[in-house]
């Protein structure tokens, strides 16, 4: 496989091709190749069958990986520095795209909203990333019961009016969570580039499953034009 760009994703099917049928997307986390071989860093988060299958599955189970899919973060000409926004499952490429960036130059604020402290993704490990990069983790839980209350979204906007300087708005999460990324990238003249995440049967191209309206009455599929897009691209109100 070649090395994945963050915010590439890959579609996994359940081992042996059992249920369910369809492969599931799921975002690169990590990537480290040998001579024969490589490996991927997944992180999953269990909402239904395809999720589920994962859990208690024994080490060393086999299965079929169709990817590195989509684009990815524009690593090749990194910006100075990005504010990374991750609500829930959102972290993964984010949290890729911050390792990539160690040592490139790129200072990546990493700012994770999760519902309550036990739904915070390793904040340890993602303080320890953030900090090889130059940068901080900004954690923020919507009960306040870890790091800022209230949406990631507001911790982001509160640095902005304070002068902070970033050179983009890197996001994956939900989409009314990127609509707010997206809102602030006007607002302040940053690009905001969002890793969205919408149903995927194919992951191809094909289906058309995933597609969403742009403000010109068009379509984007996520999975072959995305999942990264500008936050201008998507018609948000349409979605
Ligand atoms: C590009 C991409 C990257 C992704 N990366 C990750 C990842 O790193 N880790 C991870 O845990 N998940 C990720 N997902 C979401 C993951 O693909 C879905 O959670 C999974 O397909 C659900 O399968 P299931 O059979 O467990 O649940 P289903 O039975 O298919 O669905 C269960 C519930 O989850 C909702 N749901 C399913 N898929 C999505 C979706 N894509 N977006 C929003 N809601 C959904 C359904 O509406 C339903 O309510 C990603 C999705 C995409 C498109
Ligand atoms: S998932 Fe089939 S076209 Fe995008």
């Amino acid at each position: 496989m070649p090395r994945p760009v963050p915010g590439q994703f890959v579609m996994v099917e359940s081992a042996g091709g059992g249920l369910p049928f369809w492969r599931r997307a799921f975002s690169v986390a990590g990537f480290g190749a040998g001579e024969e071989s490589c490996w991927l860093d997944l992180m999953i988060r269990e909402v239904g069958p395809g999720t589920a299958f994962w859990r208690g599955v024994p080490e060393g189970t086999g299965t079929r990986v169709l990817g590195p899919l989509g684009n990815g973060f524009p690593l090749e000409e990194p910006p100075r520095s990005v504010a990374l926004v991750a609500g829930g499952i959102g972290l993964p490429p984010l949290l890729y795209a911050a390792r990539e960036l160690a040592g490139a130059g790129t200072r990546c604020d990493l700012f994770v909203g999760a519902a309550t402290a036990e739904e915070l993704i390793d904040p340890e490990g993602c303080a320890r990333v953030a900090a090889d990069t130059g940068g901080v983790l900004v954690p923020c839980t919507d009960d306040g019961t870890a790091g800022e209350a209230g949406l990631v979204t507001g911790a982001v906007e509160r640095r902005l009016r304070d002068g902070a300087a970033w050179s983009e708005l890197w996001a994956c999460g939900p989409n009314p969570m990127l609509r707010a990324v997206a809102e602030l990238g006007r607002a302040y003249g940053l690009p905001a580039l969002l890793a969205m995440e919408e149903r995927m049967a194919c992951g191809l191209g094909v289906c058309l499953g995933c597609v969403v309206p742009t403000p010109d009455g068009g379509h984007l599929r996520v999975c072959t034009e995305g999942p990264v897009l500008r936050g201008d691209a998507v018609d948000w109100e349409a979605l």
